[in-house]
C-alpha cells in the first residue's frame, strides 16, 4: 500500500477551520470540497492517460487524454457524498458509483446498505471518497467490494486518518494495489471510535444534523 499524507500549509489551514467546532455546515461543506480538490491533485498523479493529437492555433502537437475505461469515483454514503463535488471538478469525465456503508456504533462493524456500481470493474481505476479513516472498517469493506468486482487499483481519499485505521487497511488489503491519500494523520481513536483530535462526526457536520 502507498500512503501519502498531505504536507501543505493550505491544506493544514483549511483542515484547522474544518476541525473548529464553531465552523458552520455551509462553510464545512465548502472547505470539504476545496480540500478534496487539493487532495485529488495528488491522488490522480497516476491516473491513466494516452497520447492524443490536437491542433493548436499554431501547429499540431501530441498531448494526452484520460484513457478509457474512465476512472470511477465512489463516494461512501453518507459523508463521502460531501467530497464528490470537489473530486468531479478535477475529473469531470469520471463515472460515479455509490456505496452505502453504515457503522454499527456498538460493534463498530461495517455493513453495506446500498450499492450502485458497474458490474465489472476490471481495468478500472477507482477513487474511493470517505472523509474519516477511523477504524478502517467501512473503507476496508468498500475497497474489498471493489476488488471483488474486478477493480485493479484503488485509491482512497480521506480528509483525516488515524494510525489504527491505516494499519487495519494495510492488513486487510495485503499485497493489492491500494493508494491512500490523507489530508492529515491524527493521533489516535478514542473509546467511541472517533478520531482525536479529529473534527467530530463528518456526516453530521456536513449535513447539519448535530
Ligand atoms: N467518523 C466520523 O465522522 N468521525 C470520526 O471521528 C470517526 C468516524
Amino acid at each position: 500500500m502507498r500512503l501519502h499524507v498531505a504536507e501543505h500549509p493550505l491544506i493544514t489551514h483549511k483542515l484547522t477551520v474544518l476541525r473548529d467546532e464553531s465552523t458552520s455546515s455551509p462553510v464545512f461543506r465548502q472547505l470539504t470540497e476545496e480540500l478534496v480538490t487539493l487532495l485529488a491533485y495528488e491522488a490522480t498523479r497516476n491516473v491513466r492517460v494516452e497520447p492524443h493529437e490536437i491542433q493548436t492555433p499554431v501547429t499540431t502537437t501530441i498531448g494526452v487524454k484520460i484513457s478509457e475505461p474512465r476512472p470511477l469515483v465512489v463516494p461512501i454514503l453518507r459523508a463521502g457524498l460531501g467530497m464528490l463535488e470537489g473530486m468531479v471538478k478535477l475529473i469531470p469525465t469520471a463515472e460515479v458509483g455509490f456505496l452505502g456503508m453504515v457503522r454499527n456504533e456498538e460493534t463498530l462493524e461495517p455493513s453495506t446498505y446500498a450499492e450502485r456500481l458497474p458490474d465489472d470493474l476490471s481495468d478500472r481505476q477507482c477513487f474511493v471518497l470517505d472523509p474519516m479513516l477511523a477504524t478502517g472498517g467501512s473503507l476496508g469493506a468498500a475497497i474489498e467490494f471493489l476488488f471483488e468486482r474486478g477493480a485493479q487499483d484503488v485509491t482512497a481519499i480521506c480528509l483525516l486518518g488515524a494510525p489504527e485505521g491505516v494499519a487495519a487497511i494495510e492488513k486487510q488489503i495485503a499485497g493489492r494495489d491500494v493508494t491512500l491519500v490523507l489530508g492529515a494523520m491524527d493521533e489516535r481513536l478514542n473509546e467511541k471510535g472517533y478520531i482525536v483530535p479529529g473534527l467530530g462526526d463528518a456526516g453530521d457536520r456536513l449535513y447539519g444534523t448535530v
